[in-house]
């Protein structure tokens, strides 16, 4: 699956830049709230307002402090994914289920230098699971390969069939970066640059799709 990111599209014509993705799976948009990260983008009006004007199901990726306050509100509003930081709450079940009570899927995402270890435990309460490749904040910036490890460890997990957690990686992905990403075992692609900076979008998204289907087809071999 491929998440364009509208980090990296134009704010003021949003609704046109969710269509230029074409059959995009999910439409990545990251929340930001100048506090759990330096920068500041778009909150739960924007989202609203975007969502009578898409149908792709909506990623809600929440790089903001006090989740248990916000998170549930995006749910509501019709999300299809709604996931928050393990930094940045204490009780990350607590919102796992708020936000799935209120309709949407649930994700956590750890930043590049949290482990994973001390999460497992409580990943079935979570629907996605999503593995920061950059440190949150900006588009644009280098793929970090040393977080993939962590991909393969949770995918163990749900190969097993102990865990059934979707596995999805943001950050710095590319026709460069993706196929490695993708023999780890990630299900779920972000990407922003790759994505906008493209003279067509919708490409973009099928090149990078195939790319990625061929790297896994060949991890099965
Ligand atoms: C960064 C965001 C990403 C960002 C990715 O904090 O979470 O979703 O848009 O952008 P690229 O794909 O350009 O690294
Ligand atoms: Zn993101």
């Amino acid at each position: 699956m491929i998440a364009p990111s509208i980090l990296s599209a134009d704010f003021a014509t949003l609704a046109d830049e969710a269509a230029a993705v074409g059959d995009a799976d999910w439409l990545h948009v990251d929340v930001m709230d100048n506090h759990f990260v330096p920068n500041l983008t778009i909150g739960l009006p924007v989202v609203q307002s975007l969502l009578k004007h898409t149908d792709i199901p909506m990623d809600c990726h929440l790089m903001i402090e006090n989740p248990e306050r916000w998170a549930p509100g995006y749910a509501e509003a019709g999300a299809y994914n709604v996931t928050f930081h393990a930094e940045a709450t204490d009780n990350p079940v607590g919102v796992a289920r708020d936000i799935r009570a209120a309709g949407a899927r649930a994700g956590l995402s750890v930043k590049p230098g949290t482990p994973i270890e001390p999460y497992l435990e409580i990943l079935r309460e979570f629907d996605t699971l999503l593995i920061m490749s950059v440190e949150p904040g900006f588009g644009g910036q280098k793929f970090i390969p040393e977080v993939l490890p962590k991909v393969e460890t949770v995918r163990r997990l749900v190969d097993a069939g102990e865990l059934t957690v979707l596995v999805e990686i943001d950050g710095g992905i590319n026709a460069d970066t993706i196929e490695q990403a993708a023999e780890a075992g990630v299900d779920c692609f972000v990407a922003g640059s790759a994505v906008y900076s493209a003279e067509d979008p919708a490409a973009a998204v099928e090149s990078l799709r195939r790319r990625a289907a061929a790297a896994a087809r060949h991890l099965r071999i």
